[in-house]
């Protein structure tokens, strides 16, 4: 492409994000209805963001199918769902069928094509590995309505990478629906779209979020859209003065806390998030994300490669920086 092509190109491509932000900004779209369009969802993968995915879609009244490899799996996220209902049950005092009135509307199965066949969504939480994600996602294309909805959960790949095996129509069908961990917790879910993506689907997925009581907020398709774009950094200068020797892993979790309000230290949140997520991302970034590839800031250290090996993955292996019970 010629360099006045390729200026034509981006100027077109800005000018079609600023009307996508234009039509979206400061629009709460009340006259979109979601459960008009979407009333099936499908989600793949039981681990702790699939699960959590799970629980707050059925909590808002939508038929949720789960899938994953195993049945253990699937065993393992439904029994996480049940208790964390139980414990919103115990506190918010509803009444005594109340979790089992939710859990009725959660199906699962472990067969990958049946679980999205009369899907009007499909959001998927498998493991962070491209080649896993992409297969997938075109696997499950070639049965899913035409109209149905694909949204990775992605937390460091493009929407665009983990696309890039579906045909046209649903390419233009997938965005990025990323939840944080705790789901059940965290109200906030960054859309990230790509260029020509309708801006009538995001409004769409906006009241649908809203519906899930959660906040959207909108990014392009960017690697690690805006959270983890400043969090992953942030992550890494605080192991860097750990390796250096500079503090302890208590006292920069403390200093975080006290000196800039923040509700954990990093070291704690690396261990909620799990040491294996983290790895993945900044080994992504590393290897190929656009502007962020041969960063040596994104080079994993020996360190967190030792950890990672040895199975210290935080809270979920049970040791991480801290040890669990
Ligand atoms: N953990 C977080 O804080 C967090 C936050 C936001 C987004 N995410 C993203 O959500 C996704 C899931 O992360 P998680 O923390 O729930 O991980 P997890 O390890 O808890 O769950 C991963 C799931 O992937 C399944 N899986 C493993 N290998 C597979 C394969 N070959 N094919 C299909 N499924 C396979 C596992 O059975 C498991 O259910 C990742 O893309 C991650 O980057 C994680």
């Amino acid at each position: 492409m010629s360099s006045s092509a390729s200026a034509n190109a981006a100027e077109l491509a800005l000018r079609r994000q600023h009307q996508i932000l234009d039509h979206l900004r400061g629009e709460s779209h009340p006259e979109i209805n979601p459960k008009t369009t979407i009333s099936h969802i499908a989600i793949y993968g039981a681990g702790i963001m699939g699960s959590g995915i799970v629980q707050v879609a059925a909590q808002s009244g939508y038929q949720v199918t789960l899938w994953d490899v195993t049945q253990a799996n699937i065993d393992s996220g439904i029994h996480a769902i049940r208790t964390s209902l139980s414990k919103i049950a115990r506190k918010t005092g509803q009444p005594a069928d109340w979790v089992q009135s939710i859990l009725t509307r959660i199906s699962s199965t472990t067969d990958q094509l049946a679980a999205c066949a009369s899907a009007d969504l499909v959001i998927e939480a498998v493991v962070e590995n491209l080649s896993i994600k992409q297969d997938l996602l075109s696997h499950l294309d070639t049965v899913a309505k035409p109209t149905c909805i694909f949204a990775t959960n992605t937390s460091s790949l493009l929407v665009a990478d983990v696309a890039a095996k579906l045909n046209d129509e649903r390419r233009q069908r997938t965005v990025a629906l990323h939840f944080f961990n705790p789901v059940a917790v965290m109200k906030l879910v960054e859309i990230a779209y790509m260029d020509g993506t309708d801006p009538a689907l995001l409004a769409l997925l906006k009241a649908w979020v809203l519906d899930i009581g959660k906040v959207p907020v909108l990014c392009r398709d960017t690697p690690g859209f805006i959270v983890n774009r400043l969090l992953v950094p942030y992550n890494i200068e605080a192991r860097q003065l750990v390796e250096r020797g500079d503090a302890t892993i208590e006292d920069v979790d403390t200093a975080m806390k006290l000196g800039a309000g923040y509700p954990m230290g990093p070291f704690e949140l690396m261990d909620m998030t799990g040491l294996d997520t983290g790895y993945h991302i900044m080994k992504a970034w590393y290897g190929a994300a656009p502007g962020l590839a041969k960063d040596p800031r994104f080079k994993p250290s020996p360190e967190m490669e030792q950890m990672i090996s040895s199975g210290y993955l935080g809270r979920k292996s049970g040791r991480g920086y801290y040890v669990y019970d």
